[in-house]
């Protein structure tokens, strides 16, 4: 969702917001625009589309100026356009504000400032705070207080980075969308996402809901929402700049597939004290998530009821509210991006009955990170591709190390460490994947099943085809299929059954000859030559535990989904209609 970069220091501030920004391409976004501030006067260009066309149609370079802020747009309120990109302004454009989140009372105050006999010229929530800068100024000489004040208005959620004409500082404030603040020497930085950051500095302060922050080009002030003045922790981070780059690879996505081998090796050395310290002797266990995290925490409850007998709830964090006893002791919180605003609701929620939070995630210093009372880290890198790969192996690989010792299954916790060479392998064959892709090309239904560990693992594979795909894809639990979606399977319908060699490959094969009876086209991914051999599609599994089979076959389904995606002129890295950090509810 929206992407935010402020700069103020000694470089040409449209360059550094211009690569910011293609930074922050990967949260999602439908137009960008920045402003830049040079000889007291701002200046600005916005448009609707990706960056580097609205680069190559106005030129960002010729704005000049050391200080300025950029802006990508994921729509919510008013249509995609060059006047609802932002930055806005105020009436007379002496105010800039680029925002993340929603003001949910925009409308109100939008009536007032009309009466007022403002002009507003956009459909946006956000550019009500641009005129409510302008209005407080007008009582105030000191902008950071005029800002407060205007701040001090709104309801909702937000990152509000902002500019004053004539003043050489940049205003912010952050009430439960994420903004993080870069500290250079001669030069300060505020951004969404790490990433943006990383080619400058390693030194950043993340903002509290409620902070506000004034940046000059030698430091920052950050007040709470008490009015005073706070002294927050400064982080430095261990992500490269070059973590963040494509490195040779076409696509981030494929670079993010091609790290597992390496990724999962990390994964496995986290440090998962703190959960197993609140985990130990529990009956119970209430899990939120939302998307591939949830399938994640999916695979979770299967470790967790089968080998320790624990009840473990698995609820999506926009359904929390609705589905909550109240009485949860523990919440494991799954997130990569930790920022998740359906999940923080979630854990807020719970934390606000008592609950005691565990976060997993892969951002160190994300609100999730701060919220939790542990966090386990997963150790996948940055993940710039908008559908979540790496980090959906490497939650899994954490989340399974917590039940392995939980349960005392040494041996087996000592087998997930053959995954990564077992992951390399998978990889270093991506040309049969590629193959098998060509084969599908021009099918439009596909049909993901599994049973116990794989069912999750066909959610997953599922998920991946339609986010970069377009395509019609959905998984059931092998045994589903019976009782309702057989009806759909027919020639061109293509089943894709995970069908590992452990206890569940009988009943497996059977589901797969019921979809072949009703000729629909198979493609197996086994380890067993009794289910490759039902059909001629197949794509050979090394063996491993059923437990690492979410790990292990989500490889090729990852691969399927993105050379599939390629061949339909897709650009698997940014999916039409989605943002990589969803951070509005
Ligand atoms: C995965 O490919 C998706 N992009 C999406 O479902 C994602 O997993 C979900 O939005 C949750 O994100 P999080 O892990 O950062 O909380």
């Amino acid at each position: 969702m929206c992407g935010i970069i402020g700069y103020i220091g000694y470089r040409k501030a449209s360059e550094v917001l211009y690569s910011g920004l293609r930074t922050l391409e990967y949260r999602g976004y439908d137009s960008a625009g920045i402003a830049t501030l040079d000889g007291g006067k701002i200046s600005l260009i916005k448009d609707e589309g990706r960056i580097e066309q609205i680069h190559s149609k106005h030129n960002f370079f010729r704005l000049a100026g050391k200080i300025g802020i950029g802006h990508t747009r994921w729509a919510t309120h008013g249509g995609v356009s060059q006047k609802n990109a932002h930055p806005h302004t105020d009436c007379k454009g002496r105010f800039c504000v680029v925002h993340n989140g929603v003001i949910e009372n925009f409308d109100e105050l939008r009536m007032s400032l009309i009466a007022q006999g403002h002009k507003l010229s956009s459909e946006t929530d956000t550019e009500v705070v641009a005129h409510l800068f302008e209005e407080e100024a007008k009582k105030t000489k000191d902008a950071s207080e005029a800002f407060s004040k205007a701040v001090s208005k709104l309801s909702g959620s937000w990152s509000l980075v902002a500019m004053r004409e004539g003043e050489q500082a940049i205003y912010v404030s952050r009430n439960g969308s994420p903004l993080v603040l870069g500290i250079g020497s001669g030069e300060m930085f505020c951004a969404s996402d790490i990433p943006a950051l990383l080619p400058y500095t390693k030194e950043v302060v993340f903002l509290e809901d409620g902070d506000r922050a004034i940046l000059t080009k030698n430091g920052y002030l950050i007040v709470g929402k008490d009015g005073k003045r706070q002294n927050r922790k400064v982080h430095t981070i261990s992500w490269t700049a070059n973590m963040a780059e494509k490195g040779g690879y076409p696509h981030f996505m494929l670079k993010e597939i091609a790290e597992q081998e390496e990724k999962m090796r990390e994964a496995l050395a986290c440090d998962v004290s703190g959960a197993i310290r609140l985990l130990r002797n529990r009956k119970q266990l209430t899990v939120v998530a939302c998307g591939t995290s949830y399938y994640a925490g999916l695979v979770l409850k299967t470790a967790m009821q089968c080998w320790l007998g624990l009840c473990v709830d698995v609820i999506l964090g926009s359904e929390f509210a609705y589905m909550r006893t109240g009485k949860e002791k523990v919440v494991l919180a799954i997130s990569q991006s930790g920022e998740t605003a359906d999940t923080l609701s979630a854990v807020r929620l719970a934390k606000k009955s008592g609950a005691k939070v565990i976060a997993v995630t892969n951002v160190a210093g994300s609100s999730l990170y701060r919220e939790a009372d542990a966090n386990v880290m997963i150790g996948a890198g940055p993940e710039i591709a908008v559908v979540a790969t790496k980090s959906f192996t490497c939650q899994v690989a954490a989340l399974l190390k917590i039940a392995l010792l939980l349960s005392g299954r040494k041996a087996e916790l000592a087998r997930l460490h053959a995954l990564p060479e077992l992951i390399g392998g998978v990889i270093r064959r991506s040309a049969e994947i590629q193959k098998i892709a060509k084969k599908l090309s021009g099918r439009r239904d596909f049909f993901f099943i599994g049973r116990s560990f794989a069912f999750p693992a066909a959610l997953e594979g599922a998920l991946k085809l339609k986010e970069i795909t377009y395509l019609h894809a959905e998984a059931y639990a092998a045994g589903e299929l019976k009782h309702g979606p057989l009806s759909l399977l027919e020639k061109d319908v293509v089943v894709l059954a995970l069908a590992p060699s452990d206890g569940t490959l009988p009943k497996t094969i059977s589901n797969i000859e019921e979809c072949k009876a009703r000729n629909a086209t198979l493609m197996v991914l086994s380890d067993s030559k009794d289910a490759l051999s039902k059909s001629e599609l197949h794509f050979r599994m090394p063996s491993c535990d059923p437990f690492a089979v979410p790990i292990l076959y989500a490889i090729p389904l990852q691969l399927l989904s993105y050379y599939m995606a390629v061949g339909l002129g897709r650009d698997p890295d940014k999916p039409r209609n989605l943002a990589k950090s969803v951070t509005v509810e």
